[in-house]
């Protein structure tokens, strides 16, 4: 056992595909690499107690569990980038970072597999019925397109665009949004299915380079999140203010009911004007991603 552990992991946005995913249709999303979340596990003179209502917590007993640990005497402390409730991931994000800290610490080897299930168990209690696909974007340094059946493919995404992405301000609330569509599964099915060939379509659309093609499948995207109720009224005015301010594409990102809208520019200049109109408009926070 070390004195001390450590664990990294960073943040994900979702191109396209999102709840769509979860009904078992493909999904493309990009890692954040520049966006980390860091766990650090020391030495402490208690047990460890635990909130099965809180991820974080139960990734750590997840791991702790994993490795007959239980009783150690440690405490942990989380430095993340990766804005909480905003659909960048920071749920899986965290949660790996621990896992990975908790193994670090005990100095013992933590396979992709095993990490995996543990952080499936944490994200059962963000997302209550969780495809996988942020754990998996947020364990990946590529872009992926990511399917619940089928797995997941690295995606090369060269296309000479950059891609905003704009911070609400409002928490997002996956779960809810996820039990959302569930609720009305049998009037959603339709928009489910086209966001999942919507999905197809972008992938398309990236091995060709067709950034405008990608930008055009996005804004269908976001009409289709609407109708399946998981937008509000001012995710879509970032959305429209981003399409007047010249991108390519807009939609939001994540589980929604608050969290990030993305926009799709075509070079940097056009990414900076999106981005300034976003902020007037009122965005609290703003990435330039190149995609
Ligand atoms: C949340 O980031 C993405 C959703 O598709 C849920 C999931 O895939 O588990 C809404």
């Amino acid at each position: 056992m070390l004195d001390r552990g450590m664990g990294c992991s960073h943040g994900k946005i979702i191109l396209m595909g999102e709840h769509s995913v979860v009904y078992g249709y493909s999904a493309i999303a990009l890692p954040l690499l520049g966006i980390e979340a860091i766990c650090r596990i020391q030495p402490a003179s208690q047990v460890l107690t635990f909130d099965f209502e809180d991820s974080l917590s139960t990734a750590i007993f997840a791991a702790l569990s994993s490795l007959n640990q239980l009783e150690a005497k440690i405490s942990f402390k989380v430095a993340s980038k990766v804005p909480q409730k905003r659909g960048m991931g920071s749920s899986a994000a965290v949660s790996i970072a621990a896992i990975r800290a908790v193994y670090a610490y005990f100095e013992e080897s933590l396979s992709e597999e095993t990490l995996e299930q543990l952080v499936h168990q944490a994200e059962k209690i963000a997302h209550s019925n969780p495809s996988g696909l942020d754990a998996k974007t947020c364990l990946s340094d590529t872009p992926i397109k990511f399917s619940r059946d089928t797995g997941f493919d690295r995606l090369e995404v060269a296309l000479d665009a950059y891609l905003v992405i704009a911070d609400s301000g409002i928490q997002g609330h996956t779960r809810e949004a996820v039990n959302k569509v569930a609720r009305f599964e049998e009037t959603n099915r339709p928009h489910l299915v086209t966001l999942g060939r919507l999905a197809e379509q972008a992938e398309a659309a990236i091995q060709l380079h067709q950034s405008r093609e990608v930008g055009r499948l996005m804004n269908l995207a976001h009409k289709e999140l609407m109708a399946i109720g998981v937008s509000l009224p001012f995710v879509d005015e970032l959305v429209q203010e981003a399409r007047v301010a010249g991108a390519l594409g807009a939609k939001m990102s994540g589980g929604g009911l608050g969290g990030c809208v993305i926009a799709l520019a075509a070079n940097l200049e056009d990414a900076r004007v999106i981005r300034e109109k976003l902020f007037e408009k009122g965005a609290q926070q703003i990435w330039i991603e190149k995609v």
